[in-house]
């Protein structure tokens, strides 16, 4: 049997610049995959050419044994992939549950359904109380919360989320991860980038680190902790911002 996903060889230059090189991974079925490496390593960038918002210059993206290299971002999401953005970017005067109607959106033509899905996804994340709200009232863990249910509405059984615990107070980050667990729990797959390394070794079955555009390692996650290039590509960055 296939993997959910399989990434070989994903390239992406921008100029002179190679962002992603080579990248070759998969993600199995019902897995928490998480994604570490510094700033500027890459892993934004990978989600963007898996998720269609970018072409690549080189490599394959599979779904299910399928090729989905390149395909429309709307496409993508039909076929049960959704994402978050690390940048958010809610529309701020439309209410909390328009806007995840609008996720959705991308998965039915429905207003109905949409508007059903959207209230389970803001049930779920425990955003219900605000959809009326207007996006642009939301407090930075809100905000979190819903681009998840955004991602949600689409019913995906991948879900590629991109810092869902970067830039939020401490106290908001266990309530999050709960989340992400649940969510595992009902059977969705999850790729998750991290920074949060108590966070991730909680939660990821396995892990992927990326350091300046290149794949170090993947496996493990006690593993890659340990591994000699992972703790070198950290302590360069730290290094650099001292
Ligand atoms: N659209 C773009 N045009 C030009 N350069 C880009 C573009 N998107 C990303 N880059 C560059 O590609 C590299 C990888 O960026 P990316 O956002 O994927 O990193 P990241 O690992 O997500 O970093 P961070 O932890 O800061 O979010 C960076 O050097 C970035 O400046
Ligand atoms: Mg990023």
């Amino acid at each position: 049997m296939s993997m959910l996903l399989d990434v070989k060889g994903l390239t992406k230059r921008f100029g002179g610049l190679t962002a992603n090189a080579d990248i070759t991974f998969d993600v199995k079925r019902g897995e928490i995959l998480g994604i570490i490496g510094p700033n500027g390593a890459g892993k934004s960038t990978l989600f963007d050419l898996i998720t269609g918002f970018q072409p690549p210059d080189a490599g394959e993206v599979f779904l299910d044994g399928r090729r989905i290299t390149g395909l429309r971002p709307d496409l993508v999401s039909a076929l049960g992939v959704a994402r978050t953005f690390q940048k958010l970017k809610p529309f701020p005067d439309l209410t909390v549950i328009e806007n995840v109607i609008v996720g959705a959106l991308a998965r039915t033509a429905h207003m109905r359904a949409a508007r059903d899905a959207a209230l389970e996804s803001l049930a779920f994340v425990d955003l219900l109380e605000k959809r009326n709200h207007f996006a642009r009232e939301l407090s930075t863990g809100q905000r979190k919360r819903l681009e998840l249910a955004r991602g949600l509405a689409t019913q995906p059984r991948l879900i590629l989320m991109d810092e869902v615990t970067g830039g939020v107070d401490q106290r908001t980050i266990p309530g999050l991860v709960e989340l992400v667990l649940e969510l595992k729990r009902r059977g969705v797959t999850i790729v998750t980038i991290e920074h949060n390394m108590q966070v991730m070794m909680r939660i990821a079955d396995r892990i992927l680190a990326l350091h300046a555009g290149r794949r170090i390692a993947f496996g493990a996650p006690e593993e890659v902790r340990k591994d000699a290039a992972v703790v070198d590509a950290y302590l360069g960055s730290a290094a650099d911002a001292a």
